[in-house]
């Protein structure tokens, strides 16, 4: 049966040039898919597909640097999984991803003379993922001899854009908690003067928001509107608590908790206020960019960490403790 067209579809030039290797239907799809993760109006995907069309007509692709220091690879692996907007359908071929120690071609030497190369370049986007250690003088984290903290100073100071993507490259995550044996922090704590600095928080980032926030810079040549702590409001505007938001929120406002873990409530899916959800004091979209297009901690039956919210490991430990609204 044939499905009606989404007006933002319509309003694109039918005989806009699309990139190669996609299908107009996959790349107005992508536009779309974009336009309403940026909670933009549909109109907007217009503005969106031209620009991508156009940086793909020129050739020229946006240098990336991603940097991956004290972490765990969970927001490479969310990135790689952002489904609708998908990265490999067309991402690839607007980026040049020329520094991924975990996916690149190169290794070893190979690979830093690669990244030297780049800063000497200049004008890239630096992607930063996990912390960074500044004691002991940053001895707790090497690459090639080099510390970590080292390699963020040169990279990020020279970096168009600074994308700290995850939680531990926004304040220091996990391995800043208490007593943060190696002084863990983020890029502005590493890297106090690193020019144009987008915190995307969570444990791991969104990935649909990472690839949103990617095509914003590509459409616009700047950042989308940031809260006071960096975020983009378009991921982190909105408390998960708001009526509209949890899934939860019904049995939330009809007194309905769960109490224990296997309870009639636990089963019936009510609020998990009292196993200690942090979703009053959170500010993210993850009840909307669900991970794999499948499911995020509140709909899986797990309170919310408030993993976007910074300092989140100390401020909300016990996680299964009430902390107040
Ligand atoms: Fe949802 Fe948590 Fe709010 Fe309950 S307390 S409605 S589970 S965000
Ligand atoms: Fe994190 Fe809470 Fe969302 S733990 S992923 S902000 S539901």
């Amino acid at each position: 049966m044939p499905t009606a067209r989404p007006d933002s579809v319509a309003l694109v030039d039918p005989t806009l040039p699309i990139p190669a290797g996609i299908s107009r239907r996959n790349f107005l799809g992508f536009c779309t898919a974009v336009t309403a993760a940026l909670a933009l109006p549909q109109v907007v995907t217009r503005q969106v597909a031209e620009a991508l069309s156009s940086l793909a007509a020129s050739g020229k692709r946006l240098p990336v640097a991603w940097l991956a220091f004290q972490d765990c690879t969970g927001d490479t692996e969310s990135f790689l999984r952002s489904f609708n907007p998908t990265v490999t359908s067309l991402l690839f071929d607007l980026i040049s991803l020329d520094y991924h120690e975990t996916l690149m071609v190169p290794s070893g030497d190979g690979a830093l003379a690669r990244l030297d190369a780049l800063v000497a370049a200049g004008g890239y986007v630096c992607i930063v993922e996990g912390s960074i250690p500044k004691g002991a003088n940053g001895a707790y984290c090497t690459i090639g001899g080099r510390s970590a903290l080292s390699i963020a100073r040169q990279v990020c100071s020279r970096a168009k854009v600074n994308i700290a993507a995850g939680t531990c490259s926004v304040d220091g995550g996990i391995a800043a908690a208490k007593p943060n044996p190696t002084g863990a922090t983020g890029i502005l704590g590493a890297v106090p003067g690193a020019p144009n600095v987008m915190h995307m928080p969570g444990c791991p980032v969104n990935g649909v928001n990472l690839v949103a926030a990617i095509v914003y810079y590509l459409t616009y040549n700047k950042l989308p509107p940031l809260d006071s702590t960096r975020r983009p409001l378009f991921a982190y505007g909105k408390d998960i608590h708001e009526e509209g938001n949890c899934e939860r929120f019904k049995f939330y406002d009809a007194d309905l908790f769960v109490h224990a873990w296997g309870d009639i409530g636990s089963r019936k899916g009510w609020c998990l206020k009292e196993m200690g959800c942090n979703g009053p004091s959170t500010q993210s979209n993850c009840y909307q960019r669900n991970w794999n297009q499948t499911s995020w901690p509140i709909g899986a039956g797990h309170p919310c960490l408030g993993c976007t919210t910074p300092g989140f490991w100390d401020k909300n430990t016990p996680f299964y403790a009430i902390h107040g609204d």
